[in-house]
């Protein structure tokens, strides 16, 4: 009878033993709940600015593309129009420009690079390939020298294309880097002509 009661006592010992390792962990996981949560909460507090940012609203959605209707634009002509906060030049190049731009070796070029968005990265600085496609005569860029940032003059330069007064580039009537500190050629933007009259930029 003795033995039973001790192993009685010893039984309700361990019971007890056992009930608070398991309320232990059990404060421990809530509290561990609690600061996942609050983590939780702090997060998605710190990503909201950015994912509304990444929400473009209406207006800047208007402004991914625009288009531009070039039918009052005479030949020799140039217009100036504005894509995502950026000046692009449109001209219309005359027979004489266009054979100014076709003349020269792609060797002369100090950059021999096409920077057309519409081509792929490596495709030649050609005249063909700077030009509109199937509308040689139009020549579509993003108005930025490729040295500092300065918007370049139209017409002007000793190559007739456009000139940058900040540090003397000089670019040719395809847009092409000839002379001065720039690196590269006008970047060409993604375009295309959606009628004779309508150019789509972007
Ligand atoms: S920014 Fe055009 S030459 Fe320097």
């Amino acid at each position: 009878m003795r033995a039973f009661r001790h192993r009685l006592n010893r039984f309700r010992e361990d019971a007890t033993l056992a009930h608070s390792d398991t309320a232990e962990p059990t404060r421990r996981d809530f509290l561990y709940i609690a600061t996942g949560a609050m983590g939780a909460v702090g997060a998605g507090a710190l990503a909201w600015p950015f994912i509304d940012q990444m929400n473009p609203d209406a207006s800047a959605l208007a402004l991914a593309s625009i288009e531009v209707d070039v039918s009052a634009v005479e030949e020799g002509q140039s217009i100036t129009v504005k894509w995502r906060g950026k000046p692009v030049f449109i001209r219309y190049r005359t027979e004489t420009e266009i054979n100014e731009a076709t003349s020269v070796p792609i060797g002369d070029l100090p950059d021999q690079l096409a920077r057309n968005s519409n081509l792929p990265d490596g495709a030649e600085a050609t005249d063909a390939n700077r030009a509109a496609e199937g509308m040689e005569q139009w020549l579509v860029q993003v108005g930025i020298c490729t040295h500092l940032g300065c918007v370049p003059l139209g017409s002007s330069g000793d190559f007739g294309g456009w000139f940058c007064p900040c540090h003397g580039s000089h670019y040719d009537t395809a847009g092409r880097i000839r002379k001065g500190p720039a690196p590269e050629n006008l970047l060409i933007p993604p375009f295309e002509f959606v009628s004779d009259t309508t150019i789509k930029i972007g």
